[in-house]
């Protein structure tokens, strides 16, 4: 395992690669604990970086057995990093590098590089992953064409690119397209293959393949539907079509993360990939299709065109994510998909912006690249595209993607080139909006307004607006009363960056007369300085905003709003994302109002539940999103935010005090929406049945408090499909009943792993506060539980940590629990074990007991000898 050294790297130091590849050629001879690798790479020397550059393969955990240079055996000395060849030993002219190293596949519990997962062979090199597997220039902005040969005695082995030829024991695959080692990808094992064709626009013939274990082929249907309807996809609204013969796909079972992009070989960890309606839920098939969707795009937004260094990595990721919310939205409803992407964007990126791991869309240093897979580098990376698109128009935004595509295919980039093809494209100036990638934190906009009746009545021909920022015109005086907004724009200081800037900030906004009626349909307002003045004549009435329609901006907005516009607006509001959040903002108010000063369930808001709940107009994925309440942790972050120490305890008591009133005054309704939400006939996976089931399990959990679990155990035997078995039995695990039904499912479904998964995590993330340690506790000593699996490990520990007020327990014992697991795991796979320690990163929070404990988990972590350095970066940034 790799010492702790961490060794800082810094944008400001990048120079170009010294030498660069034409070709690459591997042999990988298959052993599980002996491959041999021997690579075949021609250099030749970079002309733009000049003479004298010693050449640097990078190279970890590789037994040397051989190099040569042009044939010539030559005394290379690997240390712990790589190996360095001086200038003066290698021709002016292209050479051939060649070695042989060998590797222990199968002590390779890092889950990166190549490594063994149930019998087969796998690879993982994003981001440095290669270096395990052969000595290289292991950074992006080297690309090269690759030919792969595999000897092994498995009967499926597979690489990136076109098959070429192959034979028993062996096989042949060669990739044109030049790419970095990152892309890299080698599969072996016992495999079975779902077939399908797509033809592409310009006549390709293209053979697809998911590769699984024997007994989960009835699993891949949903998934190569998914990839079909990509290609397509990406064809119609990007012009953009495949480019190979070939599109593989394979699930593994043990990985890190959710997907990879390898050039023509994408590989899944099993759970973003095999579903069945017995064993998936709605929510996994709608991950199946997003991530599918998500790895096939990268095909040009990330390989085609990728990464010139990592600080870049939300050139790719940024794009990526955007691309697949467009496309999830064509796909199922744009207005459910947008309220999703910003419930995850709040659970995840704002709450890692207002804390100690707070960090740019573009980083400018970092330890451990590995780190820096972040809701920041992803999620928000995508909404300052989604922003970018807004500001400029769907036109534009089209033509500019066409000349990044015509400008940049087959190099590696950096956002600066992303930027700049926009403002040739539109002849923008894009320096202030840039900012949105330097600058880390959620910047927060107040509003603050004003109101002067008119003299008469408003005028016909509309609203007229002024930015008196820019203009300093005074309204035109005429009829109708002026409506005044005055937006103010902070970004609070984040580690490392004490003062901010003003950013470029599209706010979109409606205004809604008093009797709900659309005075003003959507506008974009750009707020480019601290503050700005908006003015709105000639209007009937003083008007409601609907503020940030669409989540224009990802910000946080505050503005003295009262139950009734925001009763108003949630009755009443055009745009789905400001309705929704109008209900929001309701039930967060009374919960506050129930934390903070003692108060009851807040009638105003159920009242206006109920309204949505028997509104038969709205979708019923709609209607789902609105019967959701806030999250404890949001809760959490909002009260913090406000000035206040959240209380776990008290968050969790009002949360479920506020359950128990809507499930009471709402029983009826509640009922009526169990009884009329049914979905009868064979499961279809589709977003309507997917939006009926949502509605009708969110009914179904508030009437379990009611009827001791009768019908939740009446749909748990009944339920042919996996959504509704686990809202059935989570329906009774949230309110302490379930015990009869978690032993039923573990018998029914001991088999099926993924079911399994669902099995753990369930049990811990349902558990009451006092409960949530000591059932984590049992379960990491079940038989089943394998904690060097990723997906088994997160299924007890990041629900634990999903379990807010049972992580946050006042004894200190989730804490210790979790850090004792993540010593344990870091040992062995320092990358999830790092990702995993980010339920540390709250603890400024809380009060000065919880601190503490959270402060001394992370002290423990840190002295532990031999931390790695993916670790060690985490956990330094979070102590601060
Ligand atoms: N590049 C992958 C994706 O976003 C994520 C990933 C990163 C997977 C690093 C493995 C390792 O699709
Ligand atoms: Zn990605």
């Amino acid at each position: 395992m790799r010492e702790a050294a961490p060794q800082t790297v810094y944008l400001r130091d990048y120079t170009p690669p010294p030498y660069l590849v034409d070709h690459v050629t591997l042999e990988v001879a298959l052993h599980p604990t002996a491959t041999r690798v021997r690579s075949t790479i021609r250099f030749r020397r970079n002309p733009a970086t000049g003479p004298g550059h010693p050449l640097r393969l990078d190279g970890e955990e590789l037994t040397l057995i051989a190099a040569q240079v042009d044939g010539v055996d030559i005394n290379a000395e690997p240390d712990d990093l790589g190996l360095s060849i001086p200038s003066h030993l290698l021709p002016d002219t292209p050479f051939v590098w060649e070695a042989e190293v060998e590797i222990n596949p199968q002590a390779n519990t890092t889950l990166d590089g190549l490594y063994m997962s149930n019998g087969m062979y796998s690879t993982q090199c994003e981001a440095e992953g290669f270096r395990k597997i052969t000595f290289y220039p292991d950074r992006p902005d080297v690309m090269a064409p690759f030919k792969v040969r595999v000897t092994s005695d498995l009967p499926v082995m597979l690489s990136n690119g076109n098959p070429v030829a192959s034979g028993p024991g062996w096989a042949e695959w060669e990739d044109p397209h030049p790419k970095p080692s990152y892309l890299f990808a080698l599969v072996a094992g016992d495999l079975q293959p779902t077939r399908d064709t797509f033809s592409t626009m310009e006549g390709r013939h293209v053979d697809l393949g998911i590769w699984v274990r024997a007994g989960d082929s009835d699993k891949t249907a949903y998934a190569m539907d998914a990839l079909k309807r990509s290609m397509l996809w990406d064809e119609a609204v990007y012009g953009r079509a495949y480019d190979l013969d070939v599109f593989n796909i394979v699930a593994v079972d043990d990985f890190n993360m959710g997907a990879m992009e390898n050039k023509g070989l994408n590989i899944f960890n099993s759970r973003c990939v095999l579903a069945s309606p017995a064993t998936a839920t709605d929510a996994d098939y709608a991950s199946i299709e997003r991530i599918i969707a998500h790895e096939y795009f990268h095909n040009w937004t990330g390989n085609r065109i990728t990464c010139r260094d990592w600080f870049q990595l939300s050139l790719k990721e940024g794009l990526t994510v955007f691309r697949d919310q467009q496309f999830m939205g064509d796909m199922r409803s744009h207005a459910v998909k947008r309220i999703g992407d910003v419930l995850s964007l709040r659970a995840r990126q704002f709450r890692e912006d207002a804390g100690p791991l707070a960090h740019a869309v573009r980083p400018e240093a970092y330890a451990e690249i590995n780190n820096f897979y972040t809701a920041t580098i992803y999620e928000k990376g995508a909404e300052v595209i989604r922003m970018l698109r807004l500001l400029v128009g769907p036109d534009a935004y089209a033509a500019a993607l066409d000349l990044y595509f015509s400008r940049h295919d087959g190099q590696a980039c950096t956002i600066d080139d992303w930027l700049s093809v926009f403002s040739d494209a539109t002849g923008r100036d894009l320096s202030q909006f840039k900012r949105w990638y330097g600058q880390a934190g959620t910047p927060h906009i107040s509003v603050t307004e004003d109101w002067v009746p008119g003299a008469d009545a408003a005028a016909p021909g509309g609203v007229t607006i002024t930015d008196t920022t820019t203009s300093n015109a005074e309204a035109p005086a005429g009829m109708g009363g002026t409506y005044t907004l005055t937006l103010r724009q902070d970004t609070p200081a984040t580690p490392g960056q004490p003062l901010k800037e003003p950013l470029v900030i599209p706010v979109a906004l409606g205004l809604i007369g008093p009797d709900g009626t659309d005075l003003l349909p959507t506008v974009v307002l750009e707020l480019t300085g601290p503050e700005q003045v908006f003015r709105f004549g000639n209007l009937p009435a003083r008007p409601v905003p609907s503020i940030l329609r669409d989540f224009s901006a990802p910000v946080i907005l505050s503005r003295d709003t009262t139950d009734a516009e925001r009763a108003l607006l949630l009755a009443h509001d055009t745009d789905p994302v400001t309705r929704w959040e109008a209900g929001r903002d309701l039930a967060r108010a009374g919960l506050e109002r129930m934390i903070l000063n003692g108060a009851g369930p807040d009638a105003g808001y159920i009242d206006a539940l109920g309204k949505m709940l028997r509104d038969a107009t709205l979708d019923p994925a709609f209607r789902a999103l609105t019967l959701g309440l806030p999250s404890q942790d949001d809760m959490a972050q909002g009260l913090f935010t406000a000035g206040h120490t959240p209380d776990p305890d008290a968050i969790h008591r009002a949360t479920q005090g506020l359950r128990r009133a809507i499930a009471t005054v709402l029983h009826d309704d509640l009922a009526q929406v169990y009884d009329g939400m049914s979905t009868p006939g064979a499961y279809d996976p589709g977003a309507v049945p997917a939006g009926k089931r949502a509605l009708r399990l969110g009914a179904l959990a508030h009437l379990t408090r009611l009827d001791d679990g009768a019908r939740a155990r009446a749909l748990f035997t009944s339920a042919d499909n996996m959504t509704e078995a686990m809202g059935a039995w989570t329906a009774l695990l949230t309110v302490g009943l379930g015990v009869e039904e978690t032993q039923r499912f573990y018998t029914r479904w001991q088999a099926e792993r993924l079911v399994i998964d669902k099995w753990f995590a369930a049990q811990v993330a349902c558990a009451a506060p006092d409960r949530a340690v000591a059932v984590a506790t049992d379960l990491s000593q079940h038989a089943d539980f394998n904690w060097k699996n990723p997906n088994r490990f997160r299924a007890v520990f990041g629900a634990l940590s999903g379990n807010a007020a049972g992580f946050h327990q006042a004894s200190g014992a989730g804490y210790a629990l979790l850090a004792d697991w993540l010593i344990q795991l870091d040992a062995a796979n320092p990358q999830t074990a790092a990702r995993m320690s980010s339920a540390f990163e709250t603890w400024r929070r809380y009060d000065p007991a919880r601190r503490a404990a959270m402060t001394a988990a992370l002290e423990r972590m840190l002295a532990h000898p031999g931390l790695s350095r993916d670790m060690t970066e985490m956990v330094s940034r979070m102590r601060g």
